[in-house]
């Protein structure tokens, strides 16, 4: 037995029918954006531009975490993109969630926001050595993430693809947002917060750097904690990644 449980934004009532066929439209689709763990797509429904994410099944012990104990990630997706847009903060305006499961534990699930067009994510900035006014958008950057945490606002995967930009005012939008904090952070946390950009040092610098003059913090020390805690999750994914490679490989 299959059964749906959905939550549809009032504005959008009129994609309640597009809501229950989910399943069936994002398998139609070939308009793929990105897929990694998660699928998504972008889908044209009566005139809305909508990204679709398609969350992987979870493993048997996560679908009975999910049904009995915690919210899935579509739901958090959609909730927490419904506190942020309350506190001010850019993200893709929430449509729906729809969960189905199977056997009475959560199988797939969706979240559903509007199409947020962008120039360029942070990713390319700290990639290209020559990105136009790179200076900039790394200040920028540093003044958006200072405004989240401001407001007690931590975005817990705040990596390269999470943060989309437009040229235009280099306006700056948050994705992927099913795991957010909304408590105040002490200054290690903070700066910890940076590690997931997996930014060169001298990248990572001039964000601390212009990060430290909002917090009014001191800008060495801040450093010097920001890069401790970003080597080290290099170092330890590195060796993750060595050991994965070690155990895999065939005789
Ligand atoms: N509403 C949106 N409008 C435009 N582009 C979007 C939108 N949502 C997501 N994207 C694009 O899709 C990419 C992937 O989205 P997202 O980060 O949510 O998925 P993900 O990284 O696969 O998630 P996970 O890390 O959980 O596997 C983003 O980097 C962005 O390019
Ligand atoms: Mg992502």
């Amino acid at each position: 037995m299959r059964t749906c449980r959905f939550e549809l934004s009032p504005a959008y009532a009129h994609l309640e029918e597009f809501c229950k066929n989910i399943a069936q439209e994002f398998a139609q689709s070939n308009a793929t954006i990105h897929r990694a763990r998660n699928e998504l797509k972008t889908l044209h429904v009566k005139g809305e531009a909508l990204v679709v994410k398609s969350f992987k099944v979870p493993n048997l012990f996560n679908r009975i975490v999910y049904t009995f104990f915690r919210k899935s990630k579509a739901e958090k997706s959609f909730k927490n993109a419904q506190k942020l847009l309350d506190l001010g903060i850019c993200t893709p305006e929430p449509i729906a969630y729809i969960e189905f499961f199977k056997n009475g534990l959560l199988h797939t699930s969706y979240f559903i926001a509007k199409e947020w067009p962008y120039d360029f994510t942070i990713r390319e900035p700290l990639l290209e050595e020559n990105f136009p006014d790179k200076e900039i958008v790394l200040n920028t950057f540093a003044h958006f993430v200072h405004t989240l945490h401001h407001q007690h606002i931590t975005h817990k995967d705040l990596s390269p693809g999470n943060v989309l930009i437009r040229r235009e005012n280099l306006q700056m939008c948050v994705v992927d947002i099913n795991r957010m904090g909304f408590s105040s952070l002490n200054m290690k946390q903070k700066l910890v917060n940076f590690s997931k950009l997996w930014a060169k040092d001298e990248d990572l610098e001039k964000i601390i750097t212009a990060y430290a003059d909002k917090e009014k913090i001191d800008v060495q020390e801040a450093n010097t904690i920001a890069l401790h805690y970003s080597q080290s999750l290099k170092r330890k994914k590195g060796l993750k990644r060595k050991m994965k490679a070690l155990f895999t490989k065939r005789p």
